[in-house]
């Protein structure tokens, strides 16, 4: 029985082809290829129906194509390879995976993307959105032997990696907001979402989950709570996702290696200097309370600094408040 991802790896090449080629190509018939057809268009996907000229998938909902990821990310293919998992659908891809390190297996390594997400996890227990076969949905295993508290900042180094790695990528001027969040011109760009579970034996096992807004069709935006944008606003290109996901990838394992041997203390400074309200005065919104304070920086575990107005200093992690900016 065909499926919607064998037709879509059809129309992948962006150009038309018809019911009778597709259903051929796949030893179908067309009622099956139509009816697949309409359940990607369901899900979101931009396929153009030309009646005679066939169907034809908008360049932006291109699948993801493991060996180009694999041959982007180059000599760490190697190390990436058998560990990556390139799913159509899953409710969340940091739930994938840690669905698997409950069950005992090692995540060392492991990475999920998906092309969709039916139940995506936000911070502060909001969800995630995002267009279906146009974003990047990405979480990596990793394995920590020390406790849950020498994970603290690790949110924070993966936003300072998220930014490198759009650099990377070619574009620039991405900033962060506290705790995590990836942000161009103060509208939101992405995000992270840093899970955990600890196994007695094992240390802390580690999900970081990356959202990134790659392409947002407005009935999905609709949704989004706050100012957001999307790579293909920024750059007003057509964005090559297999090449995005490798180098995410390439940056968020160097940033775990190094954050094994330095913790937060190696992305502190460059947190710091790519931080949206550093040294700005702020509303510090906790528990339903809200203080002025002026943002002095960070602590080397990852923890939000601010002199309260008139008063004393104060540390806060990740989760505890949200800021603000007043001037
Ligand atoms: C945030 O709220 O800013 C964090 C969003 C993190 C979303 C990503 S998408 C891939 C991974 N899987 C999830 O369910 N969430 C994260």
């Amino acid at each position: 029985m065909v499926s919607p991802a064998q037709i879509l790896a059809v129309l992948a090449d962006g150009h038309y082809h018809s019911g009778r080629e597709i259903a051929d190509s796949l030893g179908s018939s067309t009622a099956a290829v139509r009816r697949n057809i309409d359940a990607l268009v369901k899900v979101g996907l931009d396929i153009r129906d030309l009646g005679g000229h066939g169907y034809r998938l908008n360049a932006r909902y291109r699948p993801l194509s493991r060996e180009r990821i694999l041959s982007c990310l180059g000599v760490q293919a190697a190390a990436v390879g058998e560990r990556l998992h390139i799913c159509d659908s899953v409710d969340s891809t940091n739930l994938f995976l840690l669905r698997r390190a409950e069950q005992g297996e090692c995540l060392h390594g492991t990475i999920c993307i998906a092309e969709t997400q039916s139940a995506g996890r936000g911070r502060r227990g909001r969800s995630w959105v995002a267009t279906p076969y146009a974003n990047i949905m990405l979480s990596l295993g990793w394995q920590f032997h020390d406790d849950v508290r020498s994970v603290s900042g690790l949110s924070l180094a993966a936003a300072v990696a998220l930014v490198r790695s759009l650099a990377d990528f070619g574009v620039l001027g991405i900033q962060l907001k506290w705790p995590n969040d990836i942000v161009w011109q103060q509208q939101k760009l992405g995000g992270v979402l840093v899970e955990t579970r600890h196994r007695a034996l094992d240390g802390v096992w580690v999900v970081v989950g990356v959202g990134l807004n790659v392409y947002l069709a407005l009935e999905h935006a609709r949704a989004i709570e706050q100012a957001w944008t999307d790579l293909t606003r920024i750059t007003d290109a057509l964005v090559d996702r297999d090449c995005l996901a490798a180098l995410v990838i390439r940056r968020l394992r160097e940033m775990l290696e190094a954050y094994r041997c330095g913790g937060f203390g190696s992305f502190r400074d460059e947190w710091e200097s790519l931080h949206t309200c550093q040294g700005q005065r702020v509303s510090v919104l906790r528990d339903g309370v809200t203080t002025s304070a002026r943002v002095l920086g960070t602590t080397d575990d990852g923890a939000l600094r601010v002199r309260e107005e008139g008063g004393p200093i104060r540390t806060y992690y990740s989760g505890e408040i949200s800021l603000r900016t007043t001037s």
